[in-house]
């Protein structure tokens, strides 16, 4: 199994596909999900609000896509956020110097590296054009904000975001007042983000809009707490310091704080963080927290640790953990000139607040669930996604698809749905077919309604991934799903 099977699924079933693939000249790096991934990509970020937002308190905003210049020139982006750029000096194709290196080279080329020394590693591996192998120019340094012209006659310059927190950032002064809640206090945003990539690819790994789910916890450093820490200290993390040269190593919360591996804070949230993905169906051999090392953080965190998913195509960085220490509110308070401290209710100085920061990219979770749980056996292939992931709890079908066994069909797809379940009814093509197309989708459970059904009230239920099935009365289906899912 490998990418351009994962691909296939999605064309086959509608479940990714190009933005505007009616037109030869669609940009690349823009993505659309069909019905069956907009499912199974909502169930995910419900998940994310109820075991991550909701688990630890925080509470949750919905910020404008659309932002002042003056948030970016504060948080930097204008001035730094730049991807190392390499063009071919024959026919112009472009790359990203960094994974041109790792790619080729097999050395890590963090991002932030000055030009020059991108340029000695091409040489030093004598990396060329990928298209057609001529000689590569030298590196320059890409902005990767989108910027829009706003109103008709003087028009206003304004950025898309590239990550969703800056409006976390920019409202934090009015939020705190309003929500009368005590530090720590975690502030959470979903949505859509813009950065326009050298090279997109690989679909939604790294696209040009894509959905971030970020938590920005906004805490006093001379205190540093965190709540029900008691619970999570014999969980188990897989911790990739910048000295471990194993893809990682399993270790207890108290363990790696006790040995100074990572901070307490880290360390919690790294734990609830670990506990969702696993939540969403990933196996926990196939998640590491890999610790970044001074050249590889961002340019305004103190400490970071990206948890990465094993996949076909290498780890895969979901979520970026980062300490952005006041780097954030000291830039926002100097260049809006707004009063951005609070004031320590117990010694009545004023501070600036630290953040702690867990950005999740929401496409390449999704990806990675899809992938890491497709099956194949023989001709049959499935996704075995956990049944609160999966795009519908159950499917009925009607043996044949017209009639009264059709009527009785549709009955009990309403009684379910009323009772709370996402039911999917397929009326088209041979059972065979029917079934076929639910197991590729991760459908869960399949209600089979035959001739039985008429004279006794029965049905046959079917489990994705056995195949095996049972036979149940109509009265007690419910209580049954309830049970299953
Ligand atoms: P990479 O090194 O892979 O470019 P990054 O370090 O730039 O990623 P961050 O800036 O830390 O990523 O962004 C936070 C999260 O947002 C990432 O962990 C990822 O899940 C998601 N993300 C970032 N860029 C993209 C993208 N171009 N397409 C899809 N998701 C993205
Ligand atoms: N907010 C962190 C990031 O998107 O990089």
């Amino acid at each position: 199994m490998n990418f351009e099977t994962m691909m296939n699924l999605f064309s086959r079933r509608g479940i990714l596909f190009p933005s505007s693939e009616i037109y030869d000249n669609h940009p690349s790096g823009f993505w659309d999900y069909g019905p069956y991934g907009a499912s199974i990509k909502r169930k995910l970020i419900d998940l994310w609000r109820s075991e991550v937002v909701k688990k630890t308190g925080m509470v949750e905003i919905d910020g404008s896509i659309c932002m002042a210049a003056d948030v970016f020139r504060a948080s930097g982006h204008l001035e730094s956020f730049a991807d190392p750029l390499v063009e071919c000096v024959k026919c112009g194709s472009i790359f990203r110097a960094d994974k041109l290196i790792e790619e080729v080279g097999k050395e890590k080329a963090p991002e932030g590296m000055a030009a020059e020394k991108f340029d000695s590693l091409i040489s030093k591996y004598s990396i060329k054009c990928q298209s057609c192998k001529s000689p590569l120019g030298k590196t320059r340094k890409f902005n990767m904000m989108f910027k829009v012209s706003l109103g008709a006659t003087k028009p206003q310059d304004a950025y898309l975001r590239p990550e969703t927190c800056q409006s976390i950032f920019a409202d934090f002064p009015r939020l705190i007042k309003v929500m009368k809640k005590p530090l720590p206090l975690g502030i959470a945003q979903i949505g859509k983000s813009f950065r326009n990539e050298i090279s997109p690819r690989n679909a939604t790994i790294r696209a040009r809009e894509f959905t971030q789910a970020e938590a920005e916890i906004f805490f006093d450093p001379k205190k540093q707490d965190v709540q029900n820490f008691e619970d999570l200290e014999n969980y188990e993390l897989n911790l990739k310091s910048v000295k471990d040269s194993k893809d990682y190593s399993p270790i207890k919360v108290k363990e790696a704080v006790g040995k100074k591996m990572i901070s307490k804070f880290a360390a919690y949230y790294l734990s609830i963080m670990q506990q969702f993905v696993v939540k969403c169906g990933i196996p926990q051999e196939k998640i590491r927290n890999r610790q970044l090392g001074d050249e590889e953080r961002a340019f305004y965190a103190k400490e970071s640790w990206d948890t990465e998913i094993k996949t076909s195509l290498g780890w895969i960085e979901i979520v970026a953990n980062n300490n952005r220490s006041d780097y954030d509110m000291t830039a926002h308070g100097k260049i809006s000139g707004k009063d951005v401290t609070i004031i320590n209710q117990e010694t009545n100085e004023k501070f600036i607040p630290h953040i702690w920061e867990i950005s999740m990219g929401v496409d390449r979770l999704f990806y990675c669930v899809i992938e890491l749980s497709y099956r194949r056996e023989g001709e049959r292939t499935y996704l075995s996604l956990p049944s609160y992931a999966a795009p519908f709890h159950v499917s009925v079908f009607p043996l044949i698809s017209k009639g009264s066994l059709q009527e009785k069909a549709a009955e009990i797809a309403q009684k379910l749905e009323i009772a709370g379940f996402d039911v999917d009814m397929e009326t088209k093509d041979s059972i065979g077919k029917r079934y076929a197309r639910a197991d590729e989708i991760g459908v869960p459970f399949c209600i089979t309604v035959d001739n039985e059904t008429l004279s006794d009230n029965s049905v046959t239920i079917r489990h994705r991934d056995t195949k095996k099935q049972d036979r149940i009365k109509i009265s007690e289906l419910v209580g049954k799903l309830e049970e299953l899912i």
